[in-house]
Order: C-alpha cells, then sequence, then structure tokens
C-alpha cells in the first residue's frame, strides 16, 4: 500500500505536496518523492527513507506556483526501497512522470516489450512501466496515452500523471486501489484518500475502478478507461484528518480487518502463471532443492507463530513433508538445529522481531532459510536466503490482523507450490477457492453487525475459552491472543481434545467458550467437546459452517463461516475473532490501537 498526492493550482507546489504527503505517511514510508512540471521541465526529487528527509533534501529552492505537480510515500512490494525505486518515475525523455499506488501483475511482459522497443529503465519496480507505457502512446494527447497505457496493464493501481507538454493538467486513473479527487477554489487535488487535501476542500469525488479522470485547476471530465462520460458523484465529507487517516473507521484495526478482501486479492498477484500454476520468481533456481525437501522448520512469535502453525498442517497434508513450528524465544535456545536437507522458514509480520531474528542467526549457514515478510528491506529479509512479501501494506494496529491472514494466504499458496513441485495433487480445486477468498471474507464482513451484537452479551465477562482442532487449533490460539491483547480479558486456546485433561476444571456459567467446529473430518468430536462444555453451564459461541443449523438449540450464539474446504478455514474464522474480539474490547472502553504494555514490533528479547 503506498500514498500517491497530485495538486494542480495557485499554491506553491513542493510546500503544497510535501505537506500532503506527509498527511500519507500512515500508508508507506520506506522512500518518498514529488515531481513537479516547471516550465519546459520536471522538477523531480526522491530519497530513499522518509517525507522529513525528502523534505530536507528538497535541492531547488525556487517557489513553484501555478502549475501542476505529483508526489508519492512508498510501501516496497517490488523492488527495494531504494532511491531509485522511490516514485514517481518518469518516461525516456523526462517529459512525463507519474506516481502508482497498486501491483502490476503482468509488468515483466510489458518491460521486456518496451525494452525491445528501446525504453530505457532506471528501476526495478512494476510502477515505472506505466511511465514507458503512456510515452509508448503519447502521440500529442496525455488523455489517449494514459487510456491506452492502462487498458494494457493488469493488476491494481491508482495513478496520478503529468507531462511538460500539458501543464495545465492531471490524468489520475484507478483499478482496485482508492483514488479520491478534491475540488477547491481555482485548485484540484488527487490521491490515495481525502487526508491530503482535508485541509483545502471537503468537496470529494471517489473515483471508482475502471474510471479515470483529467484534473484542471477549476475542471474535472470523469470518464470510463473505455472513453464514455460518467457524471461525477461530488460528496461532502466532515471527516477531521485523523478520522480521514483511519478512513472513516473508530480505530486503524477496524480498518485493517476491512481492508482483508483486498489483502486477499493482493496476496495472489503474480502468483498463478497462465496455465494455472503456482510461480515464485524468487524460488525457480532451489525447485530442485524444494522437490527433495525433507523437514521444514518454522520460527516466528506471536500471531505469525499462529500462522505457523496453520502451515504446519498444511503443508503435511498437501506435501507430505514433515514440519515443526516453534517460537522464536524457545527455537533459539534448542540444541537440535536443522542440516541442510531442512528449509528453516521465518514468519514475521515487521520482519524487526528480536527473537524471530535469533532463531534466524542462530542457524547461519547451517540450513536455507526462506523469510515470510510484510516489510520489503526489513532486517529479516536482509537476512534470510530468500523471501517472500505477504503484500499486506502497513500494519498500524497493534493486534495483527491483515497481515495474518496475509501470511495465511502466502502460506497456503507455498505449500500448493511444494505439492506442485513434488506432483503430490491436482492443485486447481485447491487455487480456485483461494482465488475466492475475498469474498469468503467479504462473507464474514457482511456479519459484521451480529458479530457486534454477539460482543455486547460477552464483554462483561473476564474469562474466555477458544477451543479447536487440528486446522482451527491455532485457530483457537490466535482468536484468544487477540481477544486478550486488546480487551485484556483471559482468554485462553486450547486444542480442544485437551479439555478433559485439565481446562475443562475451569468451566462453569462465568467462562464463554468459543467453540471453532466447521465442516471437517473433526466435527463429530468437536460436537462431543460442545455438549461437556455445555453440560458445565458455560456458554458457547460456535463457529459453524453456512447452512449447518444443527447447533443452533444446543449452544448459545452461533457465527456461519462459509462452506469451504476445513484446511482454508482458518482465514474467514480468523475475521469472525478478529471482530469478536475488536468490539468486546471497544466496549470495555479499551484503546484498540494502542493496547496497555504492547508495541507493534517487538525488537527487543
Ligand atoms: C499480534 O496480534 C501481536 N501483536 C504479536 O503477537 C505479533 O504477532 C508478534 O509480536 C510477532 O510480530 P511479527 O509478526 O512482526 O514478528
Amino acid at each position: 500500500m503506498c500514498g500517491i498526492f497530485g495538486y494542480i493550482g495557485k499554491r506553491e507546489l513542493k510546500k503544497t505536496l510535501l505537506e500532503g504527503l506527509k498527511r500519507l505517511e500512515y500508508r508507506g514510508y520506506d522512500s518518498a518523492g514529488i515531481a513537479i512540471v516547471n516550465k519546459d521541465s520536471i522538477y523531480l526529487n526522491k530519497v530513499a527513507g522518509k517525507i522529513d528527509d525528502l523534505a530536507s533534501k528538497v535541492n531547488f529552492n525556487i517557489p513553484m506556483y501555478n502549475t501542476c505537480g505529483i508526489a508519492h510515500t512508498r510501501w516496497a512490494t517490488h523492488g527495494a526501497p531504494t532511491k531509485r525505486n522511490a516514485h514517481p518515475h518518469v518516461d525516456c525523455k523526462g517529459d512525463i512522470a507519474i506516481v502508482h499506488n497498486g501491483i502490476i501483475e503482468n509488468y515483466l511482459e510489458l518491460k521486456v516489450e518496451l525494452l525491445q522497443k528501446g525504453h530505457v529503465f532506471d528501476s526495478d519496480t512494476d510502477s515505472e512501466v506505466i511511465a514507458h507505457l503512456i510515452e509508448e502512446y503519447y502521440a500529442g494527447d496525455l488523455e489517449e496515452a494514459v487510456r491506452k497505457a492502462v487498458q494494457r496493464l493488469r493488476g491494481a493501481y491508482a495513478i496520478c500523471v503529468i507531462s511538460i507538454n500539458e501543464p495545465d493538467k492531471m490524468v489520475a486513473a484507478r483499478n482496485g486501489s482508492p483514488l479520491v479527487v478534491g475540488l477547491g477554489d481555482d485548485e484540484s487535488f488527487a490521491a490515495s484518500d481525502v487526508t491530503p487535501m482535508l485541509r483545502y476542500t471537503k468537496r470529494v469525488i471517489f473515483i471508482k475502478d475502471g474510471e479515470m479522470v483529467v484534473i484542471k485547476r477549476d475542471s474535472i471530465a470523469l470518464k470510463t478507461i473505455e472513453g464514455e462520460f460518467v457524471k461525477p458523484e461530488i460528496q461532502q465529507i466532515d471527516w477531521d484528518a485523523a478520522q480521514a487517516e483511519r478512513g472513516g473507521y473508530k480505530y486503524f484495526m477496524l480498518k485493517e480487518i476491512f481492508e482483508q478482501p483486498r489483502v486477499m486479492k493482493d496476496t495472489l498477484y503474480g502468483r498463478f502463471s497462465k496455465d494455472g500454476n503456482i510461480e515464485f520468481p524468487q524460488l525457480e533456481d532451489w525447485k530442485d532443492y524444494l522437490r527433495s525437501l525433507r523437514r521444514i522448520s518454522i520460527v516466528a512469535c506471536g500471531t505469525s507463530y499462529h500462522a505457523g502453525l496453520v502451515s504446519k498442517y498444511f503443508i503435511e497434508e498437501i506435501a507430505g513433508i514433515p514440519v515443526d513450528v516453534d517460537v522464536g524465544s524457545e527455537y533459539r535456545y534448542r540444541y537440535v538445529l536443522p542440516d541442510e536437507e531442512s528449509l528453516v522458514i521465518a514468519i514475521s509480520q515487521s520482519g524487526e522481531t528480536a527473537d524471530t531474528l535469533g532463531s534466524v542467526r542462530k542457524i547461519n549457514d547451517k540450513a536455507k532459510t526462506l523469510a515470510i515478510s510484510n516489510v520489503v528491506g526489513s532486517t529479516l529479509e536482509r537476512e534470510t536466503d530468500k523471501v517472500i512479501n505477504v503484500n499486506a501494506g502497513p500494519e498500524i494496529g497493534v493486534a495483527s490482523t491483515k497481515a495474518y491472514t496475509a501470511q495465511l494466504m502466502t502460506m497456503y499458496l507455498f505449500g500448493l507450490y511444494l505439492a506442485q513441485l513434488k506432483d503430490k495433487i491436482d492443485i486447481r480445486d485447491y487455487s480456485k477457492e483461494l482465488l475466492k477468498m475475498n469474498e469468503y471474507v467479504e462473507m464474514i464482513l457482511r456479519e459484521d453487525e451480529k458479530i457486534k451484537a454477539i460482543a455486547s452479551k460477552y464483554n462483561h465477562y473476564d474469562n474466555a475459552m477458544y477451543i479447536g482442532r487440528t486446522y482451527n487449533y491455532p485457530s483457537a490460539l490466535e482468536g484468544a491472543l487477540k481477544l486478550k491483547e486488546i480487551s485484556y480479558v483471559n482468554a485462553i486456546g486450547y486444542p480442544a481434545g485437551e479439555l478433559k485433561h485439565g481446562p475443562i476444571a475451569l468451566l462453569n456459567s462465568n467462562f464463554p467458550v468459543v467453540a471453532i467446529n466447521p465442516n471437517s473430518r473433526v466435527y463429530d468430536k468437536m460436537l462431543s467437546n460442545i455438549q461437556e462444555i455445555k453440560a458445565r453451564d458455560a456458554k458457547v459461541i460456535a463457529l459453524v459452517t453456512e447452512g449447518n443449523d444443527s447447533l443452533n438449540s444446543l449452544c448459545d450464539d452461533i457465527i456461519f463461516i462459509p462452506n469451504i474446504k476445513s484446511v482454508f478455514s482458518p482465514i474467514p474464522i480468523a475475521v469472525a475473532e478478529q471482530l469478536l474480539a475488536y468490539y468486546i474490547a471497544d466496549m470495555r472502553g479499551i484503546d484498540v490501537d494502542k493496547p496497555r504494555n504492547l508495541a507493534k514490533s517487538v525488537t527487543v528479547e
């Protein structure tokens, strides 16, 4: 997720762009840049670093008024966070500049085509192909060139384009990534969200997928990318800047929970070849090694550890490779270390967790290491042999939500990749469901009000137990962690089969239980557990597959999840657990984004 911002009008451009960009910093902050049409050239300034670094390195002190400019703050997905990979990107002649938020899935084939036509590239990013594609199509009409270029793109984009040839306009377009246009007094704006423009105007147009807009300082022309005019819906918004950063949500955590349908799609970009096979270009030279892999060790902490546990069950079932999983704080003190026939996978949202890093460093070169990370250029990415980025975008809330489901999606894809390499199974049946995961998550999000109502019945309890089996034993741990870390409820997660070995002694009418029981090979075993629990007067919230009404009378509350393979049920179940924890914490009056004693990244042991 990155932040784009464009301005055309009377104000001093550098100051306006930098101030606006600062408002977008929460969307990404590993590199930044601005480009301004300055008579017959484009002023371009980029840095690998935060927006404040950019502001301190603005190397052009002549004020610029009455022109247009664009700005970008980056969250790297393709290409390390370096100056050359920072946006804006320009065409060969430096006459056209673009900023982009999203992932261009077919950028490699476009780049090959443009290189063959003589274009010279400066960066490793997917975004730069857009600038050269517009140049390729430019024949005196910027709007037409942008239209032809975006019609070639596959994937997600929100772009804003300027050119010295047509300094009286900006052209913006979107598909899959957010884009808002602001209408001021003899000035106009385009941005990823309303935050950079709020101080100047509250009259905005939320651009829809498949639309593009020509933006002048006193007018706009909204069309589809096929060229048909669209009547703009001008809205008056009443958010303040803080609310706008959260997209109108009360907390970042809730915003990030609702971003998950898009994140599910983002994790899939570039992962499937035209013939439906799964591909990881970065693992091409590991194919023979992975085919002969005899063991996998996964190391992670907290929620990432739970993603590792789900991955264990999946990889063992689908690829037949034994997997062990451990938390970093324990793994790093074990004596038995993996050998060259093992693969060590480190899962970390931040890529900076001390115990996970300590574990990887202990491996040294004894085994190959793979990072599953959400932060390009993080320490973990730099200290492992290979990296798969989960593309979840910056996660601001301390409680991990979209990064967790993105980790699961990525590990599911990796497990299928192993199965494909070992020719174990026909993966198409599984891929079909992963390709629809955004819809399954949307189904849970539509239960938001119902889950909120359930939270209102349980937010006064100070204890809770989560239970599950096989794939959803980790779901039980994750649900308990989500609840405990933001609501301070004593929530504990157990494998359901362990109840009779002790935990059931805790249960009474003041100890509600979340029983995770989708259709699966252990459904009947879970049903027996639920009956044992009810016999102790404990209340039960059951998560069951839609269409199964058989537990309605036995359980106190039911949350339905989509009818999908049980191996993939941890994703919609996680979203339901996130909403339940969020509403209980909010009803208990806790700052959900900043729970006590916790930090977003645990960089100490
Ligand atoms: C998740 O909700 C927690 N905030 C925490 O357990 C987190 O998952 C853990 O600290 C690991 O962080 P990482 O993924 O950045 O390594």
